[in-house]
């Protein structure tokens, strides 16, 4: 199938890819000419494992392209993904105007039938009025409009793998005809019959994902639905870990036992310094108002932002507690990310503790395995270092802020030798208390004993 993908940022790159990665020829689009040029040129300007190698791969292959023309996309394509942007506005609305101007061009340009899906996240009844706004403005060209809503499940870090191997394709259609035509696209994910980059085709065997249909108002609902209820999980995990402080229990060990009841589950129960990334912190937000907006006060989500907010309190609170003042004192940070395996720096937990380190005085030095670049374009005057043993040379203090497993095999000898006081807090929960201590370092994590 020819498809084109609206918006060449994470979720528009990865999706492209795969897409092109299990047999369609996919065209991504997106209006800003110095991006398109560089993925022309062949940079890719996000780090996620694997897609490099997806995308040139499809390259190579001819099935992948790149325009900034909206219209010349809309025009060739049987289906147009629309995944642009939809950042929050001031008042934790998501702001829709690129999704607007991207449905007003494949409304003039379109003809013939087309399927326009949207990927990006967006509140219920987004679709409706996309609907309304391809017909409005499609009237004189005459084509008729199927409209899918199709959530993205990615994490970052581990997209690649979770678009080709989904635990769920969510599918929101008003007509039976358009989920056909979305369970062609997804056909080859569905039958695994595509050769996967990540097992290099041996993947380990698993039955075919659920392919769920409901209604486009429900399919944006599971969306915000379910990355709030995950923050939620979270934020939960954060209270046990301050309980846990309070009263000497250890809440590794708590949550790994509450994780055991299957109606639980394991996953995203992970105290620490909270969390970030640009899905959580917005979605959160905008599902608080869509709900406000419907009438319900969902105090959950609020709660659930506000116990959030208050992880960089609580920790710096840690750091003052064993640094006494940290004005002049020397601080290494260990990770800027948002998480492990990203260069994703938005709404890190990371940088607003470097940002209020900083404006207390401290004088930072920092090392992330991929995020270096982006900080030091917003924090000029933290000393970037080439590695983590850089970081801690001299350091009053050390900051584990990203739980990258590079960081767990370090050489935590070499590093305790070369610190000026071997302090380290780890807001991660990465290391092991009793191996820190053994080791000679005052040790201090989220929510076990000290
Ligand atoms: C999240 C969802 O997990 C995806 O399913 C969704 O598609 C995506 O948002 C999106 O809406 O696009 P992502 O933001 O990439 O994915 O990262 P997560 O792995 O969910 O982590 C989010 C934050 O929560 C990170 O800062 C992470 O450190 C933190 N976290 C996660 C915890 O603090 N504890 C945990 O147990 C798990």
């Amino acid at each position: 199938m020819q498809i084109s993908i609206i918006g060449c940022g994470y979720v528009g790159l990865v999706t492209g890819g795969c897409l092109a990665a299990v047999g369609h020829h996919v065209t991504c689009v997106d209006n800003d000419a110095e991006r398109i040029r560089a993925l022309q040129a062949g940079h890719i300007p996000i780090y996620e494992p694997h897609l490099d190698h997806v995308i040139a791969a499809a390259r190579a292959a001819g099935r992948m392209d790149y325009s900034t023309d909206v219209a010349v996309a809309a025009r060739s394509a049987d289906a147009i993904f629309i995944c642009v942007g939809t950042p929050p506005l001031e008042n934790g609305d998501a702001d829709l105007s690129s999704i607007d101007a991207v449905a007003r061009i494949i409304a003039t340009e379109a003809r013939g039938t087309k399927l326009v899906i949207e990927k990006s996240t967006v509140p219920v009844r987004t679709g409706e009025q996309l609907r309304r706004a391809l017909e409005i403005y499609g009237r004189a060209g005459g084509a008729k409009f199927q409209v899918a809503s199709n959530p993205e499940f990615l994490r970052e870090g581990s997209s690649v793998h979770d678009f080709l191997h989904p635990d769920r394709i969510v599918v929101g259609v008003d007509e039976p005809a358009t989920a056909e035509r979305m369970r062609e696209i997804y056909r080859p994910i569905l039958d695994r019959t595509f050769t996967c980059p990540v097992h290099n085709g041996a993947c380990p065997s698993a039955s075919p994902p659920p392919f769920v249909v409901t209604t486009i108002n429900s399919s944006e609902l599971i969306k915000h639905a379910s990355n709030s209820f995950l923050a939620l999980k979270i934020s939960y995990a954060n209270v046990l870990a301050d309980l846990c402080e309070r009263l000497g229990a250890d809440v590794e060990e708590v949550t790994r036992a509450v994780g055991m009841d299957p109606r639980i589950g394991p996953l995203f129960l992970r105290a620490g310094i909270g969390f970030g990334g640009f899905c959580f912190p917005k979605d959160i937000q905008a599902f608080y108002r869509l709900a406000e907006r419907a009438g319900i006060d969902f105090v959950l989500l609020k709660e659930a932002e506000q116990i959030n907010k208050q992880r960089i309190d609580h920790f710096l609170e840690k750091a003052r507690r064993a640094l006494w003042v940290l004005k002049g004192k020397q601080v290494g940070l260990l990770g800027l990310a948002f998480k492990p395996h990203t260069d994703d720096i938005r709404f890190a937990p990371a940088l607003e503790i470097l940002r209020r380190l900083l404006a207390e005085g401290a004088s930072l030095r920092a090392y992330d395995p991929q995020a270096m670049n982006k900080t030091q374009a917003q924090f000029p005057t933290v000393n970037y270092c080439r590695d983590a043993y850089d970081v801690a040379s001299g350091a009053d203090a050390v900051l584990l802020l990203t739980e990258w497993p590079e960081f767990r095999d370090l050489d935590w000898v070499r590093i305790r030798d070369s610190m000026l006081r071997p302090l380290v807090l780890d807001g991660r929960n990465l290391l092991n208390p009793a191996a820190m201590r053994q080791l000679g370092f005052e040790y201090h994590s989220i929510g076990r004993p000290d």
